[in-house]
């Protein structure tokens, strides 16, 4: 079922556990993570950043695609479609498609130009009944050519951007996309702890850079206030070892084993399992 997620964030900060936000690359990466959250009774989000809609053909393909499949799958566990660090133009295309939910990442602008680009997104989606996120302080790393080197996000202007009405606030807090190298630091649970204090208990925060964080950080990030996770890398990291193995062991040359829907069932089933551990691990599974 498609819906914004308002809701289901709202639900889960009340209730303290993440709905996990995953993105998709394509069918089998779709069909993937639905089938896994109706399998688990789990709340999810589908995360689609810029680059992945342009390798899709557009956000239109995209919203096309997600909620055929949402029927034909007959899916009935609430499902958000979320535009991933969006810039302003391409919230106004997802906004056009019919997304459920956008991000728009902002902060790389300075704090009043953010302001004022999020508070006008916020009532445009509101009055569509559309979800929004904004960003505070950049998440370090690379994702889909979008570079940031990574700051903890300043809490008064954290304050200033939850007060427009967002659904849901990203923060900086030490995380980066992709792979964390071996000398990390960790996550800043000093400066986390300041931005609740000044967001408010009511405002589900949002982690990106879901990929490789340890369980006891996580735990530790939702139990004071992160009511959303992104993950990325480690669904690529899971298709590309199943997919690897299938071919080191010469399967894609037995039989039939050319066959497209053969060759990518392994991939399949291993963005399954990493969907079902990290929605183990948000404590997402049952709730809804
Ligand atoms: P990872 O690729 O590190 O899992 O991060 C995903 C993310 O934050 C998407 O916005």
């Amino acid at each position: 079922m498609l819906v914004s997620a308002t809701d289901m964030l709202k639900q889960a900060r009340k209730e303290g556990y993440a709905v996990g936000a995953f993105n998709i690359n394509n069918l089998e990466w779709t069909k993937a993570i639905l089938q896994t959250a109706q399998e688990l009774n789990s709340p999810v989000m589908l995360g689609v950043s810029e680059g992945a809609g342009k390798y899709m053909t557009g956000f239109k393909t995209v919203a096309a695609m997600v909620k055929a499949m949402d029927e034909s799958l007959g899916i009935k566990v609430p499902v958000a479609l979320h535009l991933d660090h969006g810039t302003y133009e391409g919230s106004y295309k997802c906004i056009d498609a019919g997304f459920t939910s956008i991000m728009f990442d902002g902060s790389h602008f300075d704090i009043e130009e953010n302001v004022a680009k999020t508070k006008e997104l916020v009532s445009v989606c509101h009055h569509l009944g559309m979800s929004i996120e904004a960003e505070v302080g950049g998440i370090g790393g690379e994702e889909d050519g979008v570079v940031s080197q990574g700051e903890c996000a300043d809490p008064d202007e954290c304050k200033r951007i939850a007060d427009l009405g967002i659904d849901m606030l990203a923060a900086g807090i030490g995380n980066i996309h992709g792979k964390y190298p071996a000398n990390w630091a960790g996550l800043r649970f000093d400066v986390l702890e300041k931005i609740t204090e000044k967001v408010g208990a009511d405002m589900p925060l949002v982690l990106h850079g879901g990929t490789g964080i340890p369980e006891d950080q996580i735990k530790k990030a939702i139990s004071m206030g992160v009511s959303k996770i992104n993950v990325n890398t480690e669904c690529q990291l899971y298709f590309q070892e199943a997919t690897r193995k299938y071919i080191e062991e010469g399967k894609d040359q037995q039989g039939k084993g050319y066959d497209p829907r053969k060759l990518l069932a392994p991939g399949f089933e291993g963005i399954k399992e990493i969907v079902k551990i990290k929605m183990e691990m948000f404590g997402s599974v049952g709730k809804a």
